[in-house]
Parts: C-alpha cells; sequence; structure tokens
C-alpha cells in the first residue's frame, strides 16, 4: 500500500462500485486477495475507506479492516459524511458538437410531420450539416460547451462525440478537432467517433455508393488519427447494409473499432454482422429480434440504449430488453444529445428515461451509465467502476439510495465530481 504523498483517502462515503461480485478490492503485501466485493446490489460497501494514488484506486476495504492500513500515514482525507460514490458516469454516444439547432423542425414534427419525411425533404440530418458547415471550429467548440457544461455537472467524467454533420473531409476533421478540444476546457474525458457514413451529403446525392467510396478512400484514413471508433447510420433513410460493411471493413483496416447505428427505424439486419466483427456496440436497436440478441450475447456485444430519441420521435416499439436481460447482454444507456432526434443534455435524464420507457431496473440504468458504457467505449479496463488499478473517476452523491440517483427529474444530486482522484471545478 503506497504512502506517497499523493495518496488520498475517500472515507465515510457508502460506495456504488459496480463491480460484479467477487471482484478483488484489495490485496495483502503478497498479493493474496484481502476483499472481494460482496454480492450486494449496485456493488454497494457501506462505511468504505478507498485509497487513490497517482490518480488511480489503490484498494477500497471496509473500515473495520482499513485502520490499519492507513492509521500511520498523514494523507488528505475527503469525508463522505454517509453519502454515496459512485465511478464518474460515462455518456457513450453524442453528437454534441454541431452548429445551430433544429427546433423549427421539431415544431413541425409535435405538428405531425415525421422525422423521416423531414428528413427525406433535405431538413434533418442535412440541416445541420449545412449549420455545421458554416462554423468555425471555434464556433463549434463553443456552442458545444454550453452543452457539456450541465452534462458535467451530472458527475460525467467521460463522453463520447462523433463526427458526422460535416460529411466533408475538412468538415468532419473540424468537428473531431473540437471535440477534441472540448477536453481542455471542461476537464472531462473525450472519445472521438468517426461518423462520415451519418447521411448522404447534398453534393452526392443519389450517388450514395460514391459517398461511400469517399468515405472509405479518404476520410476514414485521414481521421484515423483524429477518433478511437468509426461508426455509421444503417438505415432506409441512410445507407444500406453492404455499405455500412464497407466502412466497417476501412475502419478495421485501419485498426479502429467499430460501432453502428442500428435497427432504430426498420430492421436492416445490421447488427448481427457487427457483433460477428467485433463491435463495442449496438446502439438504438429498437428493431433488433430475439435471434439477434442471441448473437450479441454471444459476441459480447454491448447493447446501447437511447431512449431519448425513442421519446423524442413518438416511436412505438421499444428495444427488446427482456430477451436482452435474459441473455445478459451488457445494456448501455446514452443521451444520444443531438440537435434532431435527442436534444437532451441529460445523462440522468436519460437513464430515468431507460427506466420507465423501456422497463429497465433503476440499477441497469446506473450500469447502463458506468460499466456497461465504458464497455460501450472499449475502456472497462480503466473506468466504469470502482476496483484497485482503475482510473479514480468519481461522482459524489447527495442521496439516501442510488436508485435516487436516477429517480426524479430535474433535480441534480451531484455535489462533486473527480478526474484521477482530483476534485473538479
Ligand atoms: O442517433 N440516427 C441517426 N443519427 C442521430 C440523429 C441525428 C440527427 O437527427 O441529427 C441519432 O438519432
Ligand atoms: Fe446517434
Amino acid at each position: 500500500m503506497n504512502g506517497s504523498s499523493l495518496t488520498k483517502i475517500f472515507r465515510g462515503f457508502r460506495l456504488a462500485t459496480m463491480a460484479p461480485a467477487g471482484t478483488v478490492l484489495a490485496r495483502d503485501s503478497e498479493g493474496n486477495g484481502l476483499f472481494e466485493q460482496p454480492d450486494n446490489p449496485y456493488g454497494a460497501i457501506f462505511d468504505a475507506v478507498m485509497s487513490v494514488t497517482d490518480g488511480k484506486i489503490d484498494w477500497i476495504l471496509p473500515k473495520s479492516l482499513a485502520e490499519q492500513a492507513i492509521g500511520v500515514r498523514n494523507v488528505a482525507t475527503i469525508e463522505g459524511r454517509g453519502r454515496w460514490l459512485t465511478p464518474g458516469l460515462i455518456d457513450c454516444h453524442t453528437h454534441l458538437v454541431y452548429g445551430g439547432n433544429r427546433a423549427e423542425e421539431w415544431e413541425q414534427r409535435v405538428r405531425g410531420v415525421s422525422y423521416e419525411e423531414i428528413a427525406r425533404s433535405g431538413g434533418g440530418i442535412l440541416s445541420t450539416v449545412r449549420a455545421t458547415r458554416e462554423s468555425s471550429e471555434e464556433e463549434l467548440v463553443q456552442g458545444a460547451l454550453t452543452r457539456l457544461a450541465p452534462l458535467a455537472r451530472e458527475g460525467i467524467t467521460t463522453i463520447e462525440i462523433k463526427s458526422g454533420y460535416g460529411l466533408d473531409l475538412e468538415s468532419e476533421l473540424k468537428m473531431l478537432r473540437a471535440a477534441r478540444r472540448l477536453a481542455a476546457e471542461v476537464d472531462v474525458h473525450v472519445e472521438t467517433t468517426l461518423l462520415a457514413a451519418h447521411a448522404v451529403p447534398p453534393e452526392y446525392s443519389g450517388r450514395s455508393d460514391d459517398y461511400i467510396d469517399f468515405v472509405v478512400n479518404e476520410i476514414v484514413p485521414a481521421a484515423a488519427p483524429w477518433c478511437s471508433a468509426v461508426d455509421a447510420f444503417c438505415e432506409r433513410i441512410a445507407f444500406s447494409v453492404p455499405q455500412t460493411e464497407r466502412v466497417f471493413d476501412a475502419a478495421q483496416a485501419a485498426g479502429l473499432p467499430i460501432k453502428v447505428h442500428a435497427e432504430q427505424l426498420s430492421r436492416t439486419g445490421i447488427s448481427i454482422k457487427a457483433a460477428e466483427r467485433g463491435a463495442l456496440s449496438v446502439d438504438h436497436i429498437e428493431y433488433l429480434s430475439a435471434a439477434d440478441c442471441e448473437v450479441l450475447a454471444k459476441h459480447g456485444t454491448v447493447a446501447t440504449l437511447l431512449p431519448g430519441a425513442y421519446y423524442y420521435l413518438r416511436e412505438q416499439q421499444p428495444p427488446p430488453v427482456a430477451a436482452l436481460r435474459a441473455l445478459h447482454v451488457p445494456m448501455a444507456v446514452s443521451t444520444d444529445a443531438n440537435p434532431g432526434s435527442s436534444p437532451i443534455f441529460s445523462l440522468l435524464t436519460a437513464a430515468n428515461m431507460a427506466c420507465v420507457l423501456f422497463g429497465l431496473t433503476p440499477e441497469e440504468a446506473l450500469n447502463g451509465i458506468t460499466r456497461n458504457a465504458a464497455r460501450a467505449l472499449g475502456l472497462l479496463k480503466s473506468k466504469g467502476t470502482l476496483e484497485p488499478g482503475k482510473q479514480a473517476d468519481l461522482a459524489d452523491w447527495n442521496v439516501n439510495s442510488p436508485a435516487e440517483i436516477v429517480y426524479a427529474l430535474g433535480q441534480n444530486p451531484c455535489v462533486a465530481s473527480y478526474r484521477g482522484g482530483r476534485q473538479r471545478e
């Protein structure tokens, strides 16, 4: 157990580690397991002591066992006074960087015009493409900051941000650069995902195969240093299964993991192809079939649920949560924050909607915005649960139970958050 001056002790908290039962939370000097995660809902540990050194968790012990370990050392201590501490929240699917907004289009949708009709008449994603192309990188950063600030206040310490409103090489790179700049502005870990195959841009209208040629030959190789995954929108209003598979080929040739907007408005079958190729996640998936769920289970693919889009588009078919649950498919939950189908800049709201609209338990929802969200980004080794060796990204909640974190709308019980053990502003 490290006694360096960079050690911090968190004590008096109730921890929701979100770690699976049996996870070793502390070892003795010989490396033998000293304390394991008990089989409690939310990975709860009551009256815990957690040691953090150089930004990483060293050990977690119940107070009775911890006294010896920390008794003699003069280290900084953070007192929980009974509050709950969870892993920092992770929003694993967002389109946070964009120009303009689509309030007028939303007004039309409320009056009964459908998302697909608007998309087919050149609005929807393409109207945001126009506004994004016209915006400077600096304007994109400033706009995204207004949306990132409320997320950070909810204890989000990691966020994924997609491109996909540029659809030409320079504008896609501009979006990815803007997304990466946000990390310095807000003290959040940002993962960037290339979504050049989001819609057919106007200059390729009627020539979607030619646009896919451009994506695979030019955009993916040029954007590879600026992103950590590649996504595509496979749908009748976007790209076909064979076109999406070409994007997967290019991503995988560039050494990048894949994910996909799948089965949102209809079943295309792309989810099983993605799972078979080792995709990190398949997202939306309202129209996923029971047989598809088995393929996800077999490959350990994360099913990312986006109830904000379901709500805003007034979809009628919820994702097959019961089948996913029965097959132990890891379910993540995210905001899908974007100007069209999900202008929601609150991950707690998305988690609440996952419970009320999709029937997740609060524990599943909290898992969906911590552990399984980390898995959807390929970050589970370093984030998503509280366990030794992981980054001390933390959220501190003034609640009496973990369910209370996602229980109410319009309330934010997060009182502090930490990145690498350091409290954020
Ligand atoms: O995740 N489904 C496709 N893409 C986004 C919507 C983007 C938009 O409407 O601007 C989504 O819902
Ligand atoms: Fe999306």
